[in-house]
């Protein structure tokens, strides 16, 4: 069974999803820990209620990012963890950090990626009046954001829609995604090579997988 731990930093609602899918064996692996940089994230709660260990490390604790980082990957290396996926993690990783996990570090970004990396991505949706959002499953790379993409999914965006609205719809979507995306993954179907992601032998485009109509 592959070993997989969740970073968090606030409600844990994709976390939940992949607890789920674990219990529910669509995902043919174990969560074996999860780790906040919050001691107020409710996806702590969300862990221990299903089991899991929840770990908290405080960013204040550490005299600088590397610091923070180098605990974190100590602490998250002795659960030997095949995959390592960001779930609503708020922090800037440390190169090294990224070097450590690179091919096994999966984030989820609410944009269709290189639309809107970085912040506040549902307010900027609706300020430039965008008739499509949605979100993206990438690949973890230096690049905020930029890594390659390997699932997105679309919705629509209505007249009178508010951040609460388009939010709701696009996390509804992350929902379904980002646990497949983990399922193909400990599978053994999908990898990152030359800066691409793979699945199933088969370099993806940009924009990720596409399934043929
Ligand atoms: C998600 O919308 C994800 O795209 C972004 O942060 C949000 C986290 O939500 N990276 P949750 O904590 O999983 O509910």
């Amino acid at each position: 069974m592959k070993r997989i731990v969740v970073l968090i930093s606030g409600n844990g609602s994709n976390l939940q999803a992949v607890i789920d899918a674990c219990q529910q064996k669509k995902i043919n692996g174990t969560l074996c820990a999860v780790f906040s940089n919050k001691a107020d994230a409710f996806g702590l709660e969300r862990a221990r209620e299903a089991g899991i260990r929840a770990h908290v490390l405080l960013p204040a604790d550490y005299a600088s990012r590397e610091a923070f980082d180098r605990q974190l990957i100590a602490e998250i290396d002795a659960c030997a963890p095949d995959l390592v996926v960001l779930a609503g993690y708020m922090r800037i990783l440390s190169p090294a950090f990224v070097a450590h996990y690179a091919g096994r570090l999966l984030n989820i970004h609410p944009s269709l990626l290189p639309k809107y990396p970085g912040l506040y991505t549902h307010r900027q949706v609706l300020e430039n009046g965008d008739e499509e959002h949605g979100t993206s499953v990438h690949f973890v790379t230096d690049e905020l954001d930029g890594g390659p993409v390997i699932l997105q999914a679309k919705v629509p965006v209505f007249d009178g829609d508010d951040e609460t609205l388009i939010t709701a719809r696009v996390q509804h979507q992350e929902h379904a995604i980002y646990p497949l995306v983990i399922s193909w993954f400990v599978d053994g179907r999908l990898a990152m090579r030359d800066n691409a992601a793979w699945l199933d032998g088969a370099r993806l485009p940009p924009e990720g997988y596409a399934a043929e109509d």
